[in-house]
């Protein structure tokens, strides 16, 4: 048979084809089955293959390639971004070097929903408002505020609402309960009013819906080329649609919120000593609407989306491995606790402070499952890390703690294992563990502000959850990391909750 001969645009077409093909070939048999990047399209191809599973899949590429690799995007896009799980490196980048490392113009503008905040700024306008945080969250008079209000809360509606499940028999969404718990608290913390959303009519919480369609964009414009998602944020269409809708609705709920707050500090009827209030009375702070609308964005942001997704992935865990629940239960049946007048226990924030398998465990969580589980960084001038790779101006750097919490190296063979025990001493003391190898707070100058207020919460949530009640998850779910710069479930946690009768 004779072969069939080629025009010229045929062999244009085919042509990349076959090298296509052979590259293929060569890294599925040759290399390691996982190579992310393709000639011409650059990542493309590996990310919608591996879309539903990303952060499984960046951290079976930062093992294979001993913590750090380059991800480029489709030829002339002139993306590249460089990932690591390399504690050297990060180290260097959170630390060291950290003037190198802003986060950078183009991460302000890919998380503009967040204003010139906290989470979105870098030199002086940022130290000026981590300053500021620091002092108000440091105070005693806040701390005393956090452990009042969250025991409040626990009280008169986590624990009336799973007992109304239970009465009901309902399935519940603990993510969404968890959602609705921290969404509550953190408007507590930022304004001084507790919306009521966690309760068994489920009301509908648009700032919080808008929180998730803002966050989901994000991960969607991180792992696009700037010009793609530009034009679709012109075009309004696909996911930055969602992203114009989410705004209206952020903007409108904060204006409304902190018109409110000012109003109750004119007629002096509110004295909390919560962020807005402190800000309000603080005569160095901006008092522009824009200045007040950013902080108090920033920091609802902060406190609902990791406090809640921390919760999830604990009672997750705590589902898969019973006996981490028994030991739980047994200490917490050592220290005092207060009782409701419906007969339920409730801790003293002091009293779980000295349980350290308790604390243990939740360490463990944040490891296996940090609740923001990448990190964004530009490079301002050429640099070359410790692991010596060259990253240049243009880079965006991902340091990726969730694959940190999976590498070997860093965490031994047993690494993807929940054990609880990794983080007690011979002494029977919590084992330290720097930041630059444990980076779910983040590392250096810009650790999370929020770490030891959001332990001591979810310590009093958890303690007040599983010593009073058991929770069933629903057969058959399936429970995996969503797409999202926040490690949400895309499933939630779907549980039937029954009182639990012995300790
Ligand atoms: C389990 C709960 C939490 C985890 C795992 C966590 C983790 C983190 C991480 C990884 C960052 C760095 C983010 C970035 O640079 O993009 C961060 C920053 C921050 N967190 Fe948290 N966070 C938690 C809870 C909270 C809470 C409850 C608050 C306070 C309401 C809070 C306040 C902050 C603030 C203000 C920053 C910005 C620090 C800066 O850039 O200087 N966090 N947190």
């Amino acid at each position: 048979m004779a072969w069939p001969s080629l025009t010229g645009t045929e062999l244009i077409l085919y042509i990349p084809c076959l090298l296509l093909f052979f590259y293929y070939l060569y890294n599925t048999y040759f290399v390691f089955p996982l190579s992310p990047n393709w000639p011409l399209v650059g990542m493309l191809p590996s990310l919608l293959a591996n879309a539903d599973r990303v952060h499984d899949w960046m951290a079976e590429i930062l093992k294979l390639k001993n913590g750090n690799f380059y991800l480029r995007g489709p030829w002339l896009s002139d993306m590249t971004l460089f990932f690591t799980a390399d504690p050297a490196n990060v180290h260097h980048i959170f630390t060291q070097n950290f003037q190198n490392y802003p986060k950078g113009e183009e991460f302000a503008e890919i998380f503009e929903v967040l204003g010139h905040g906290v989470f979105n700024t870098d030199g002086q306008l940022w130290r000026f408002q981590r300053e500021k945080l620091q002092v108000t969250m440091s105070q005693k008079c806040f701390c005393t505020f956090i452990g009042k209000t969250t025991q409040e809360k626990i009280e008169n509606s986590l624990l009336p609402f799973l007992s109304e499940t239970v009465d009901q028999r309902l399935v519940i969404d603990l993510q969404d309960m968890f959602s609705r718990l921290s969404f509550d608290m953190t408007c507590i913390l930022t304004f001084g009013a507790d919306l009521g959303s966690l309760s068994t009519d489920f009301p509908a919480v648009p700032f919080a819906q808008a929180v998730d369609d803002a966050t989901a964009t994000i991960f969607f414009r991180i792992t696009r080329p700037s010009a793609w998602w530009k034009l679709l944020k012109f075009l309004e269409s696909g996911q930055e649609k969602r992203m114009a809708k989410s705004r209206v609705v952020g903007e409108r709920f904060i204006a409304e919120v902190i018109e409110k707050r000012k109003q109750e500090m004119i007629e002096g009827s509110h004295v909390f000593p919560d962020l807005l209030g402190s800000y309000l009375r603080d005569e160095n702070i901006p008092n522009s609407n824009k200045f007040l609308r950013d902080s108090a964005v920033n920091f609802l942001v902060a406190g609902r989306d990791a406090n809640s997704s921390g919760l999830s992935w604990f009672f997750w865990v705590l589902s898969q491995n019973q006996q981490t629940e028994e030991k739980i239960l047994h200490e917490l049946s050592s220290v005092r606790h207060s009782t409701t007048p419906e007969g339920m226990a409730i801790f003293d924030p002091e009293e779980l402070e000295n349980l350290v398998y308790f604390r243990a465990a939740f360490l463990e969580t944040l490891r296996l499952f940090p609740p923001v589980p990448f990190n964004v960084k530009s490079v301002l001038k050429p640099d070359i890390l410790p692991s010596g790779s060259r990253v240049t101006p243009g880079m965006k750097i991902i340091p990726s703690a969730y694959a940190m919490g999976r590498m070997e190296m860093i965490w031994g063979k047993d690494c993807m294992e929940f054990k609880p025990e990794r983080w007690i001493s011979e002494t029977g003391t919590l084992r330290h563990v720097p930041s630059h190898k444990f980076l779910a707070f983040n590392a250096g100058p810009r650790t999370c502000l929020g770490r030891s207020m959001a332990l001591t919460q979810l310590n009093m949530v958890a303690a007040a959850m599983v010593y009073n009640f058991c929770f069933d998850v629903v057969e058959g779910q399936i429970v995996a990391p969503a797409l999202s710069i926040v490690l949400h479930m895309k499933n939630g946690l779907m549980v039937r909750v029954r009182r639990r009768t012995c300790i």
